[in-house]
């Protein structure tokens, strides 16, 4: 069982990392094989818009949002850990969803996810309402999904509950991936997200969009 944890925040010990290292290590002592990234500590140039990935599989900038993209492909399970910059994901977080173009090639089909939003006071649950949204949009489950306040830079407040939240998203994703779990709504979701708005508009770009279609191929999403 492969897990990706990544904290989008630039402090690699707040309360975003507190959490998301509490859940790796839950999921640790179930033998899972966890990798734990902070996007600050890897190189990431911004996306320069030049669709260029969509006809060829992949970005010309080959730099750590590439490597990233091939982890999260080949990983069963995935945790996003962000926390609430102006009532929005950070600029981290947006760069990797940028680069990752997880939508449009439903990079995270079939994937279990967790989405985890801090913040200080108001705005974590549009930061969570972003993330979940990446993954249901992407093809992926959301196994669960925590929110959580504390004041800035002190944890203690609520390390009780950050004991709680983080057993209890490492038990959902666990389960989720072992046994296959399905949701009926999001899986009734994805499917009108993908036949409605994905593919149509995938298929009428044709070759410039060639490097879509074969990654869908590859993940026997088979259409084409
Ligand atoms: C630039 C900036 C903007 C922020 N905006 C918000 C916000 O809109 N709402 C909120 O509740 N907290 C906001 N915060 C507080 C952080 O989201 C909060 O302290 C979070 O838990 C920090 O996570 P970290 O410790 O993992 O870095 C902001 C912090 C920074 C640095």
């Amino acid at each position: 069982m492969r897990i990706i944890i990544i904290n989008a925040s630039p402090r690699t010990n707040g309360l975003t990392a507190t959490i998301l290292h509490k859940i790796e290590t839950a999921l640790i002592q179930k033998n899972a094989d966890v990798e734990y990234f902070d996007l600050c500590l890897l190189s990431m140039s911004q996306c320069k818009g030049c669709c260029t990935c969509y006809k060829t599989g992949h970005c010309f900038i080959n730099d750590d949002a590439e490597m990233l993209s091939e982890r999260i492909k080949k990983a069963d399970g995935l945790i996003l850990g962000s926390p609430t910059y102006a009532s929005n994901v950070s600029g981290h977080m947006k760069l990797m969803i940028d680069r990752g173009h997880f939508v449009i090639e439903q990079s995270l089909k079939g994937k279990y996810c967790v989405s985890v939003a801090t913040g200080e006071n108001y705005g974590n649950k549009k930061t969570s309402r972003i993330l979940n949204d990446l993954i249901l949009y992407s093809g992926g489950y959301i196994s669960d999904s925590v929110t959580i306040n504390a004041p800035f830079n002190d944890t203690a407040p609520v390390l009780k509950k950050l004991d709680k939240l983080s057993l209890r998203s490492a038990d959902r994703l666990y389960d989720a991936i072992l046994n296959l779990r399905i949701y009926p709504l999001q899986k009734i979701f994805h499917r009108i997200i993908f036949s409605v708005g994905i593919k149509p508009f995938v298929i009428k770009k044709g070759n410039d969009y060639k490097g879509v279609t074969n990654r869908w191929k590859e993940t026997g999403i088979g259409v084409i």
